[in-house]
């Protein structure tokens, strides 16, 4: 089987990317190492490392990283001992140093090794040369990002100005709220293509489709994230039974952002949420919403603005679920390989399709 697959870059004469990219494990394993390995990740959280120790650790793919505070420094290193590869943090908190808890070397916040115990007689052992192996880390707004590929471009530069474009929500100064995640049957990139297009809103998703002014959506792809906007449908007759007021306010219009490979930034007045799309297989995925806001309730669960915002992305959720697993299952059909853009509709899709491309070809 060829791990090389044909893209065209001109939307209106490619065809999809093969059925065997989703269907195959031998992808999954590519896209560790030639994606997710190369790309920024979405970590934790800024108020999880205030203090000088705070610590938090997660797992990117094959790799298990831990994050820091070390002074005024967010430090980021691979949670992997240089003796015999345990742990050299657990779960999240707060330590002058991080100990192994295999055998209890010991390093510094830095990542140099201060102690091994009962290492005499040892050659050619230096401790004040071995250093766990570092990460890049990165901070947007409360968000904290890692990559472990040195010599990937610094997240800045991969935001180009979609920090400038969000500025007027003042995401910096919002906080957590709650998270929710789901299991999914179908393949990462499955989850990823749906939310890169509007295409299926009307059919989908029929109560989102009241809400959004569907002729003026938008997606507007650059290097390595995509925009999608859309404005709210204005108001016609009585509100009925609308869940966004359109003249409510002077809301900037909320901005969908993606960012490559698996990470999505739904951005609104007031409130944001970011999901993370994380494989688990070839055919199996788990996707995590984290929530934020400006002015978090006291408990989201019993809020009534929050219930009715949660109840609405639940029917989304559920709609995108359906559809997701019935695409995973039909994927393996013998009569589908390959199919066609809409060029007026999918061009986010094509867009993500040709950064797989490029990084996996
Ligand atoms: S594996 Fe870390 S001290 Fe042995
Ligand atoms: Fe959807």
């Amino acid at each position: 089987m060829s791990l090389v697959f044909p893209f065209d870059p001109n939307i209106e004469r490619a065809s999809t990317i093969p059925a065997r990219v989703y269907n195959d494990p031998v992808f999954l394993e590519l896209e560790r190492e030639r994606i997710f390995a190369r790309t920024w990740q979405l970590a934790g959280r800024t108020d999880d490392l205030r203090e000088h120790g705070q610590f938090i650790t997660v797992q990117i793919e094959n790799d298990p990283i831990v994050v820091l505070r070390d002074g005024e420094t967010l430090r980021g290193f691979y949670n992997v001992c240089l003796h015999r590869a345990g742990p050299v943090a657990q779960g999240c908190g707060k330590r002058n140093t991080l100990q192994c808890r295999y055998h209890g070397w010991t390093y510094s916040l830095d990542g140099t090794l201060r102690r091994a115990p009962e290492m005499q007689g040892v050659q050619r052992f230096d401790p004040e040369s071995m250093h766990l192996v570092p990460v890049q880390v990165a901070t947007w707004g409360p968000l904290v990002f890692v990559n472990v590929d040195g010599k990937a471009p610094p997240l800045a530069d991969v935001l180009e100005d979609l920090p400038t474009r969000l500025a007027s929500f003042h995401c910096e100064s919002m906080r957590y709220v709650m998270r929710k995640e789901w299991e999914i049957a179908c393949n990462w990139k499955i989850y990823v293509d749906n939310y890169l297009e509007g295409y299926h809103v009307p059919v989908v998703h029929p109560g989102l489709h009241k809400e959004l002014d569907y002729d003026n959506y938008v997606v507007e792809p650059r290097r390595y994230f995509s925009i999608q906007h859309a404005p709210l449908r204005p108001i016609e007759g009585g509100s009925g039974d609308r869940k966004y007021d359109p003249s409510a306010t002077e809301a900037p219009e909320a901005v969908y952002a993606w960012l490559f490979p698996n990470m999505m930034l739904n951005v609104y007045l007031g409130q944001m949420q970011t999901n993370v799309v994380l494989p688990l297989g070839h055919d199996r995925c788990r996707v995590v919403f984290e929530w934020y806001a400006e002015h978090p309730p006291a408990d989201a669960a019993t809020d009534p603005s929050w219930t009715k915002l949660l109840a609405f992305s639940d029917e989304i959720q559920d709609e995108d679920i359906e559809i997701c697993e019935i695409v995973q299952r039909n994927l393996r059909s013998r009569v589908y390989d390959r199919g066609r853009y809409s060029a007026a509709r999918e061009n986010g899709v094509h867009h993500f399709h040709s950064l797989l491309h490029e990084f996996l070809t």
